[in-house]
C-alpha cells in the first residue's frame, strides 16, 4: 500500500513531468545505480561435485530433467563473463559464493576456493564492475544436506560460521551482499507446484540419503519440506547470524536478503491477496527491519480472487512456462516490498525464460519504465540486475528453459549475445529508458 505521503509524492511527481512535457518514466534513474546481470554458482559453473545436488540429480527417482554436469563452465571462464558484463555496458554483476567448494568437508575450508572468489572480485573491479554478492544461492554442501540440511540442530551455527570464513576473505572488496536467496518460498511451493513434483522431491530425497548413507538427506532448495513453519525461522536466524558475520568483518558493508516476491493483486470482493501476501512474505518483511536493502526477484504477477489465483488473462504474452509475462509487475512488487519495510530496494532478479528474445528485449524496457515510474513516486531503488547474464542450468528444468541474456553452445561454451543484452545495455549506457 502507498501512504499518504508517497501519493503526494507521486501527484507531484507526475504534475512536475507533464509540466515538462515528459512522459512517464523518462529522465534519468539515481546517480550510482546499478545496472547488472546476475548468475548463480551452481547454476553456471559446472562440476559442483560437492553441493547436495550433484548427489540429487543423478539418483533414482530424481526430479532434474538432467544433471548439471558443466554448467556453462564459468568456473574456468569467469573473466569472459565479466568481459560480457563490462560489453554491455553495465556496472554491477551479481554470483554467488559457492558453500561446498569453500567447505566441501565439514570445517574444512578451501583457501584455494575462497581465492578464486576473490579474483572474480578482483576481476569485477578492474572492469569498473561493482560485485553484489551472494553467499549462499539454494544449494548447500553434500555433508550440510546429509546431516539434515537447514533443519539439523546446528546448521544455523554452521551457516554464520562459514559467512564469517568467507568475509574474513572476501568482504573488503564486496559492493553488495546477501545472505540467502529467495529463503521466504522454502518449503512453502505446496499449492503452487504440482502434487506429483512435491512427491517426486520427497522421493528423490530418500534415494540422496539411501546413496549417501546418511538418515536424512535435506537439500538447500528442497521443494517438499517436514515442518516449513520450522524451516522459515531457521532460515530467519540464518539471515540474521549470516548478516552480523559479514557485519562483523566489514560494519560498513552493506547486507541484505533476497526475496522472491510476486506483484500481488486484489480482484473482486474478498479477495485473498492480503493472506496470501502474509503467508508468502508476512514474516520475511518483518524481519528484514533494520537491514541495510532488500532484495526483490520479481518474475510475474499474481491476481488472487476469493477463491485463487486467476489464469493469465485471454491475449496475454506467456513465458515457456506459460505464465503471464506483465510488464509492471516488477515495480508492483518493488512499491510494496518498500512500502511494507521502508527498506532501499535493489531488484537482485527479474527476467523471463523463454525462447523468445524478442519478449526479453519488449519487457526490459517496459518492466523498466514502469520501475522508474515508482522511483519517481518515491521509492528508493538502488540497482536492477537481470536473470540471467548467460543461459544456465535452470534447476529441476535442466537446459531445456533459456533466462540468458546471452546463450551458450553447451560444447564448446562460446556465449552469444541476444539482442536483449543490447537493449538493457543502452538503457544502462543512457541510465534512462
Ligand atoms: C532463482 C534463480 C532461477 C530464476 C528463474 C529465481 O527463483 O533465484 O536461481 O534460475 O528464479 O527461475
Amino acid at each position: 500500500m502507498i501512504d499518504r505521503r508517497g501519493l503526494l509524492a507521486s501527484g507531484v511527481a507526475l504534475l512536475a513531468a507533464s509540466a515538462l512535457g515528459k512522459s512517464r518514466g523518462s529522465g534519468p534513474f539515481p546517480t550510482g545505480f546499478l545496472w547488472g546481470a546476475a548468475t548463480a554458482a551452481h547454476q553456471v559453473e559446472g562440476n559442483n561435485v560437492n553441493a547436495d545436488l550433484w548427489l540429487l540429480e543423478t539418483v533414482k527417482p530424481t526430479a532434474f530433467a538432467e544433471p548439471s554436469g558443466d554448467g556453462v563452465n564459468s568456473f574456468e571462464l569467469w573473466e569472459t563473463d565479466l568481459d560480457l558484463v563490462k560489453a554491455m555496458g553495465l556496472n554491477a554483476y551479481r554470483f554467488s559464493l559457492e558453500w561446498a567448494r569453500i567447505e566441501p568437508v565439514r570445517g574444512r575450508f578451501s583457501v584455494a576456493m575462497l581465492d578464486h572468489y576473490r579474483r572474480i572480485i578482483a576481476g569485477c573491479h578492474a572492469r569498473g564492475i561493482s560485485p553484489v554478492v551472494t553467499f549462499n544461492h539454494f544449494t548447500t554442501p553434500r555433508w550440510f544436506a546429509a546431516a539434515g540440511g537447514w533443519l539439523a540442530p546446528d546448521a544455523v551455527e554452521l551457516f554464520a560460521r562459514y559467512c564469517e570464513r568467507a568475509a574474513r576473505h572476501l568482504a573488503d572488496g564486496i559492493g553488495h551482499a546477501t545472505t540467502l536467496n529467495e529463503p521466504n518460498l522454502a518449503g512453502m511451493l505446496k499449492g503452487l507446484l504440482p502434487a506429483e513434483l512435491l512427491e517426486i522431491d520427497q522421493a528423490m530425497s530418500a534415494a540422496g540419503a539411501r546413496a549417501s548413507g546418511s538418515a536424512e538427506f535435506l537439500a538447500g532448495n528442497a521443494l517438499s519440506v517436514p515442518d516449513p513453519e520450522k524451516m522459515r525461522e531457521i532460515l530467519i536466524a540464518g539471515h540474521r547470524v549470516g548478516r552480523a558475520a559479514i557485519k562483523s568483518v566489514r560494519p560498513n558493508l552493506p547486507v541484505g536478503v533476497s526475496l522472491a516476491m510476486f506483484d500481488d493483486q486484489a480482484a473482486g470482493k474478498d479477495s485473498l491477496r492480503d493472506a496470501m501476501r502474509e503467508k508468502y512474505y508476512g514474516p520475511w518483511l518483518r524481519a528484514v527491519k533494520g537491514d541495510d536493502f532488500l532484495g526483490v526477484q520479481n518474475y510475474e504477477r499474481s491476481v488472487w480472487t476469493s477463491s485463487g489465483k486467476l489464469p493469465p488473462p485471454a491475449g496475454a504474452r506467456t513465458n515457456a512456462m506459460g505464465a503471464e509475462v506483465y510488464p509492471p509487475s516488477l515495480a508492483g512488487a518493488v512499491r510494496y516490498a518498500h512500502a511494507a519495510t521502508g527498506l532501499p530496494i535493489a531488484v537482485t532478479e527479474h527476467g523471463v525464460g523463454t525462447d523468445d528474445d524478442t519478449l526479453r528485449a519488449w519487457l526490459i524496457p517496459e518492466a523498466l519504465t514502469e520501475l522508474k515510474v515508482a522511483i519517481d513516486e518515491g521509492v528508493p531503488v538502488i540497482g536492477y540486475l537481470h536473470w540471467s547474464l548467460l543461459d544456465n542450468f535452470e534447476w529441476i528444468f535442466g537446459y531445456r528453459i533459456h533466462f540468458g541474456l546471452h546463450s551458450v553452445d553447451r560444447q564448446t561454451f562460446a556465449r552469444t549475445p541476444k539482442p536483449s543484452a543490447a537493449v538493457l545495455g543502452s538503457i544502462a549506457r543512457r541510465n534512462a529508458v
